[in-house]
């Protein structure tokens, strides 16, 4: 990977997000290298950014000193650094033990600090201020997720000629929920900075601009939102993809497929491989599933022989309590389930803490008869997707939760509701039962739908509607297009 201390120069197309795009890494002489992580949102952006001299403002994922920014293949790296009382109160705190579960439908309670609200307030700032310094006259400014939702009025603040997109990668709660939140308002407003709010769904854009109305007073009319000072801010739903044609190739390589056919063998050939991939998160229904499935073992609905469960949960957010709780949870399952259940050499389920790279997540893919997505409440679920791509002969089938936002368009799947066991577990012995002419019916029509939706299309349409709004403040360009 080229990289080089960056030049001071302003992009015209600048991505803020709270994880950058690339991993550090520390080798044992403790030089710093950093490394292109594998996210679908880097690839989607990847030319639109570099033929704008693109920026990406994001935090390394570590506490501690200050790195300046630098140049990596074409893209500007803004580092975003944070202490380590930012990083307990901001992302441990009112990031992921405020808003992750409030906007997931309260699957966990909620903590309020006031404390976490003031770092929240703080480290928003910072961002804002970053993008200020980097974005160029006019730019297009793109803000990802909850983590930043201040950062567009913060930033129209700071520079009211750029263009500020905003899209929320998580659920958006209905007025009943969000209103819990003592700084409710503060949200919306700082949202309201952006002239295009995206959302993965339009329910959640509905549940925005009715909040708008209702808390912050303002005219609305549909997906648009009419301030005071006569601009107009658009909330839409873009629902989010996966690079279908990269997972695609992956999944046919030489490589992904002998260890597809390995992975089988070393788990004893099972008639059926259940998988689950998920990050070890208390929104997923990880433990529901693997309840509904232990269940169909001690019913005799299969042998273990005849079926086994794969599931694989990637560490996350480790000193949260919440998902300390939860591991301690699925610790105890797994070990009960397999001691119940399991023979020599063969466990009920075959469970990984960890986090795998792409070429294994495929390889998992394809080895799967049966991808059991089970979320309690999910803004848009990539790993259904994934499995889709991977599955180009048309086989395998996809247990889905209907409170993913992947089963608004994969209506072939197997849907089911986490909350009803029986119900999963018939679900999924419909699944490991089934034709496989009609599995091949549903997988048809779910591929051409992901084919045809895919990442680029997601970036592309997002961007087209940004720059589609009437600026207020000056004449705004569109992005220059990569042919
Ligand atoms: C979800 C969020 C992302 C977040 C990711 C991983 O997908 O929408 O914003 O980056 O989870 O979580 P982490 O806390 O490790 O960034």
């Amino acid at each position: 990977m080229s990289r080089s201390s960056r030049k001071r120069s302003t992009s015209d197309l600048v991505v803020v997000a709270n994880r950058m795009p690339v991993d550090r890494v520390v080798d044992d002489d403790g030089e710093v290298t950093w490394r292109r992580s594998p996210g679908g949102l880097v690839s989607a952006l990847e030319p639109v950014m570099r033929a704008n001299n693109g920026a990406w403002i994001g935090w390394p994922g570590d506490t501690g000193s200050d790195i300046e920014p630098f140049e990596d293949d074409g893209l500007t790296l803004v580092p975003v650094t944070m202490s380590e009382q930012e990083h307990n109160e901001f992302y441990e705190g009112f990031s992921n033990a405020t808003l992750w579960p409030l906007y997931h439908d309260l699957v966990a309670k909620p903590s309020f600090h006031r404390e976490w609200w003031e770092s929240y307030v703080t480290v928003n700032q910072r961002f804002a201020d970053a993008a200020a310094k980097f974005a160029a006259k006019d730019a297009i400014v793109w803000v990802q997720d909850y983590q930043l939702q201040l950062v567009p009025a913060m930033l129209r603040e700071l520079r009211p000629d750029l263009r500020i997109g905003f899209y929320l990668h998580i659920p958006f709660p209905p007025a009943e929920l969000f209103s819990q939140l003592p700084w409710r308002r503060q949200i919306l407003e700082g949202l309201l900075g952006a002239d295009l709010v995206g959302f993965q769904l339009s329910g959640a854009a509905q549940n925005f601009v009715r909040l708008v109305r209702q808390r912050v007073g303002h005219k609305t009319h549909r997906d648009a939102v009419y301030l005071p000072d006569g601009r107009v801010v658009q909330a839409r739903a873009f629902p989010i993809s996966i690079d279908f044609a990269g997972f695609e190739e992956l999944a046919r390589s030489e490589g992904v497929t002998a260890r597809a056919e390995e992975i089988r063998r070393d788990l004893g050939n099972p008639t059926k491989l259940f998988l689950g991939i998920d990050r070890l998160d208390y929104t997923k229904g990880i433990y529901a599933r693997l309840r509904a499935f232990s269940e169909l073992i001690a019913d005799g609905e299969f042998s273990v022989e005849d079926a086994m469960f794969v599931q694989v949960a990637t560490p996350s957010r480790e000193r949260v309590d919440q998902y300390r709780l939860l591991r301690d949870d699925i610790d105890r399952l797994v070990g009960r389930i397999n001691g119940d259940l399991g023979r020599i050499g063969r466990p009920a389920i075959s469970y990984l803490h960890s986090s795998f790279p792409r070429e294994e997540m495929a390889a998992l893919y394809r080895a799967a008869d049966i991808m059991v997505v089970t979320p309690f409440r999910d803004g848009m679920n990539l790993v259904a997707k994934e499995y889709v791509a991977c599955r180009y002969d048309s086989d395998g089938a996809l247990v889905l939760s209907e409170f993913a936002g992947a089963s608004n368009e994969l209506r072939q799947a197997y849907l089911v509701n986490p909350y009803d066991i029986n119900g999963m577990k018939a679900r999924m012995l419909e699944a490991y039962r089934a034709d496989p002419k009609d599995l091949s019916r549903r997988m048809r029509a779910m591929r051409k739908t992901v084919a045809e939706n895919d990442v680029s299309h997601w970036a592309s349409a997002f961007l087209d509607a940004l720059s589609a709004v009437q600026p207020t403040h000056s004449k705004s360009t569109r992005p220059a297009r990569r042919s």
